[in-house]
Formats: C-alpha cells, sequence, structure tokens
C-alpha cells in the first residue's frame, strides 16, 4: 500500500503536537453499545478497561500481526499510519472502527466509503477518556471533528444499525435480505437481539436508552412500555428487580 497521498487531512482524533494524546480511549458507553469483540489492535499498555477478548499493544505492533474475529478499531492518531490501519480493517473485514468523519479524504474514499457495510455518524463530539480514565477534554488537547463509526461486513452494520447510539446511520452494502429482516425486525427480536450483545446483566433505564432514537420507538410513544412487555414474553431473563440479562 503507498502511504503518502492517502494520509493529507485525515487526521486521527488528537491534537498531533501533544504528547501521549493518541492514548485517547473510546468513552465505555460506546463500547457497551457494540458488544464484545475479539481483538483489539491497538490498546494502550496500561489499559483502564478492557475492549476486546485480546488486546495488542504499540510493544506487539497490532499492525503488522494476524488479526482475527470481530474487532474493534481507534486507531492511533498518527496522519502518517491511519490508512494503514484502515486498509487491515477493510482487509479484515470483519468489525467496527471509530475514525473522525474525514468523509472527503483518499483514505476515507478508498477504504470507507468504498469498503465499509455502514456507517453511524455519531450525534455530537464524543468525549474521550485519558488512560487515567478522566475524560480528555479536561485537558488542553481535544478532539478536533465529528466521530463516525464504520462497519465491516454485514452482521457489524446490522449491529450498527440497531446500537442505540445517538446518529445518522448509513447503509452502504448489506443485502437485501438484512435491510428487510431489520426492517421487519418485532420489538420482541429487536430487544432479544440487543440483549444478546451485552456483557451481563443490565438496567431497564439502559436498555430504554438504547432504544430512545430506534426507528421502532418513533413510531410508539409508549415504547418503553413495550420493552418492558417484551421483556416479560422471552426478550430477556430477570436476575432481580429492574435488571435483565439475555434470554
Ligand atoms: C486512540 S487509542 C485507542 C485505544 C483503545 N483501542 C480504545 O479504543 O479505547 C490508540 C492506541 O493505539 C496504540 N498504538 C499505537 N501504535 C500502535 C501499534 N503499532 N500497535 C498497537 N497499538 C498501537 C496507542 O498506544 C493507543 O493506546
Amino acid at each position: 500500500m503507498t502511504n503518502a497521498p492517502l494520509f493529507a487531512g485525515m487526521g486521527g482524533h488528537q491534537t498531533p503536537r501533544k504528547t501521549r494524546t493518541d492514548e485517547w480511549l473510546t468513552p465505555p458507553a460506546v463500547m457497551n453499545a457494540l458488544g464484545e469483540f475479539d481483538l483489539d489492535p491497538c490498546s494502550p499498555i496500561e489499559r483502564p478497561w478492557p475492549t476486546a477478548r485480546q488486546h495488542f499493544t504499540i510493544r506487539d505492533n497490532g499492525l503488522i500481526l494476524p488479526w482475527w474475529g470481530r474487532v474493534w478499531l481507534n486507531p492511533p492518531y498518527l496522519a502518517s499510519v491511519i490508512a494503514r490501519w484502515l486498509g487491515r480493517m477493510a482487509e479484515h473485514n470483519r468489525g467496527i472502527a471509530l475514525i473522525f468523519a474525514r468523509t472527503e479524504t483518499a483514505a476515507f474514499h478508498r477504504f470507507v466509503w468504498r469498503r465499509a457495510s455502514a456507517l453511524l455518524f455519531l450525534r455530537g463530539r464524543l468525549d474521550f477518556l485519558t488512560v487515567e480514565g478522566r475524560p480528555a477534554s479536561s485537558t488542553s488537547a481535544n478532539a478536533g471533528a465529528p466521530s463516525v463509526l464504520c462497519a465491516y461486513g454485514e452482521a457489524d452494520a446490522e449491529v450498527l444499525a440497531f446500537c442505540g447510539l445517538q446518529g445518522q446511520f448509513v447503509p452502504l452494502r448489506i443485502s437485501r435480505s438484512v435491510v428487510v429482516v431489520g426492517l421487519e425486525q418485532t420489538w420482541l427480536e429487536a430487544v432479544a437481539e440487543w440483549m444478546r450483545t451485552r456483557r451481563g446483566a443490565v438496567e431497564l433505564a439502559e436498555i430504554y436508552r438504547a432504544f430512545a432514537n430506534h426507528r421502532k420507538a418513533a413510531a410508539n410513544q409508549n415504547y418503553r412500555a413495550k420493552i418492558r412487555q417484551v421483556l416479560q414474553q422471552g426478550a430477556g431473563r430477570r436476575v432481580a428487580r429492574g435488571r435483565w440479562s439475555a434470554p
């Protein structure tokens, strides 16, 4: 892969002149909404929480190691390497990447517009976290652009479609059957599917939040009651008062 022309303007989540700003971590609320990942190929050496079953760090150089399973990619900021990370993701074609929405760049065209299965342009600006778990906005650095989640492979396009994170979903390469299934999904199927992406039990309030912007909720003002109803009908398993796990 040639580098130079692809990198111009792509940028990462950070201002490059700051030291250690490539250690900006994904907010756990975003990770929780997307379910479990097998591999995070670019993870801090000292991480405050796991982002996948296996992590590669800069010591391993996740850019050159083999990738496996469902990959979570929030690549390092360096404009000189971001296209290489996206190239690996496009080639692997299974998982989700979180990058700046620099939609006009060559790297975005080559590895996102042409290769991703779906996008979710996140509403507002993400507040990334430092390795100490503090909001990066409390430091002098800041996230200088909006972020977009990029799905690779059909399964992850579906995850983005129904994850409940606020933003605009844009399908790119989803087979017609998947779109139809998504549109025709019942409340019970939608809630059960979301519950299966959780790690352990979740509060009812979290389930409400996840579905607040779901297209089914837009058509049903009483969506909270609907969610309670389908949980009792088998979309979830009650583990304690107000707490549910996957069926
Ligand atoms: C933007 S942070 C994302 C951290 C974490 N994956 C997350 O989503 O919260 C990028 C991470 O990539 C790490 N990194 C940089 N170069 C790397 C390399 N060649 N191989 C593996 N990790 C690397 C940095 O140390 C940093 O922790």
